[in-house]
């Protein structure tokens, strides 16, 4: 029965009362920056050297998919990849992006420019979310596309170029439209009332390719071949935003979280926690890979509510699940505002996020597009049994509040975290973590 239980819905992991944390970690690589160094590999002349690569099922599935476009993808050791670059050709099966919107957004966008018809799948939750944002401007570029939901079909070719207007501040958007614009005739301009982040533009830049951005306008120029590079990928934020949470909440913990890639538009947590009262330490600023990158040290807090406004959600889209963890310890209420996109991410994370909270003593409630969390200046009773939704970020969150709460919060699907930190589970252990 447990087996049958498992195929369907995924080991259940147990995080329980642990710490005080400490010890010096590092964290996968970025996930945004490997996708799109495999699929820029992929599209340059020549030979592009990956060091640092995520090797989580999200990007191992873009991985696959270059490789079945025309590209030579190979491992060479952990984290070490090589792309040689081609002309891509029609697969001869559907691409299957399984739970990656990433993946499959980018993808989506880089094919259109290419005279070939591909269909993308996905595993069910991808088949949910909203394609039609991505499909609408490449339509609007020349490209015919089959479906609003996956699978969907791309009928790529000749493409003229667009000005949008990115209104959600999307950057799987913003970044299928420059990888469609790569092989489109005429201005290709995206503008942002809110910026996105911004790692297209600069891996772009670094293969060769003629992109500016200036006050929220990006354009690409006229040189729009990529010249293969060597790509260094820092340590993803959004997985060290777990480690970090928990030394904070848990009292007496100190953790150093290394090679932190700490770029602005990434980097909206970190000011949001400084400002709830947490100790976090920059140390040993530096570039790797066109990327600002630091050492965070994380020193447990006493943390107090805050209000996060709308315009800083583009920069911690995926963090407000462990924020909102983070928040039911703090004193007082925390108010995160304009978080309608959390509806549509690997499960409506806003409705995941309160029913978990509430299953662990914790009051939380939404208004419109707001989260409200009213903190407790301590730690929650737990003692929960949450559902995770296949929701990576979700069960991650969930069992660091089992780490810190009074008693221990199981969460019934922790299969995808490999998705994104296929370590968390050993990685919070060393650190002192008890999840089982
Ligand atoms: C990503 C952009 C964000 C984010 C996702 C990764 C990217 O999505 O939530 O995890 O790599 O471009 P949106 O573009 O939908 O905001």
């Amino acid at each position: 029965m447990s087996t049958v239980l498992e195929a369907t819905f995924g080991p259940r992991l147990t995080g329980s009362r642990s710490g005080p944390f400490s010890g010096f970690i590092g964290v996968p690589g970025d996930k945004s920056m490997s996708h799109r160094a495999l699929i820029f590999g992929g599209l340059a002349n020549g030979l592009t050297r990956i060091r640092g690569l995520l090797e989580g099922d999200d990007v191992l599935r873009t991985a696959d998919a270059v490789r079945a476009l025309g590209a030579q993808v190979e491992r060479a050791d952990s984290g070490e990849w090589t792309v040689r670059g081609a002309e891509w050709q029609a697969p001869a099966e559907p691409i299957d992006c399984a739970n990656s919107g990433t993946g499959a957004r980018l993808l989506m966008g880089a094919v259109a420019g290419f005279p070939i018809d591909v269909t993308f799948t996905g595993d069910a939750s991808l088949s949910g979310r909203p394609m039609e944002r991505v499909l609408g401007p490449l339509r609007s570029m020349g490209a015919r596309t089959e479906g609003s939901t996956l699978p969907v079909t791309i009928r790529g070719g000749r493409l003229h170029g667009m000005h949008f207007v990115n209104e959600k501040a999307s950057a799987q958007v913003k970044s299928a439209i420059l990888l469609a614009g790569l092989r489109a005739e005429g201005d290709v301009v995206v503008i942002e009332p809110r910026l996105s982040r911004d790692h297209t533009e600069n891996m772009l830049r670094a293969f060769g390719c003629d992109v500016t951005s200036e006050d929220g306008v990006i354009s690409l120029g006229e040189r729009r071949s990529l010249t293969a590079t060597d790509v260094a990928i820092p340590g993803d934020p959004s997985s060290a935003a777990f480690p970090i949470v928990a030394s904070l909440i848990v009292p007496g913990s100190q953790v150093t979280v290394r090679n932190v890639m700490v770029n602005p538009l990434r980097a909206g947590l970190f000011t949001t926690l400084q400002e709830m009262g947490a100790d976090l330490r920059f140390v040993d600023e530096r570039r790797e890979g066109g990327e600002p990158v630091a050492d965070i040290v994380a020193t447990a807090s006493a943390l107090r509510g805050v209000e996060v406004p709308a315009s800083r959600a583009p920069s911690m889209i995926d963090e407000y699940p462990i924020l909102a963890v983070a928040a039911a310890f703090a004193q007082g209420r925390t108010v995160m505002r304009g978080l309608s996109e959390l509806r549509v991410k690997e499960s409506d994370r806003l409705a995941a996020v309160i029913a978990g909270l509430q299953a662990c003593g914790v009051d939380a409630w939404d208004e419109g597009d707001d989260l409200i969390v009213e903190g407790l200046g301590g730690p929650p009773r737990g003692g929960a049994d949450v559902q995770a939704h296949h929701d990576h970020r979700i069960a991650m969150s969930f069992l660091v509040m089992g780490l810190a709460a009074q008693k221990a919060v199981t969460v019934d699907s922790a299969d995808m975290i490999a998705t994104s930190f296929p370590d968390f589970t050993p990685l919070m252990r060393s650190i002192g973590g008890s999840i089982q």
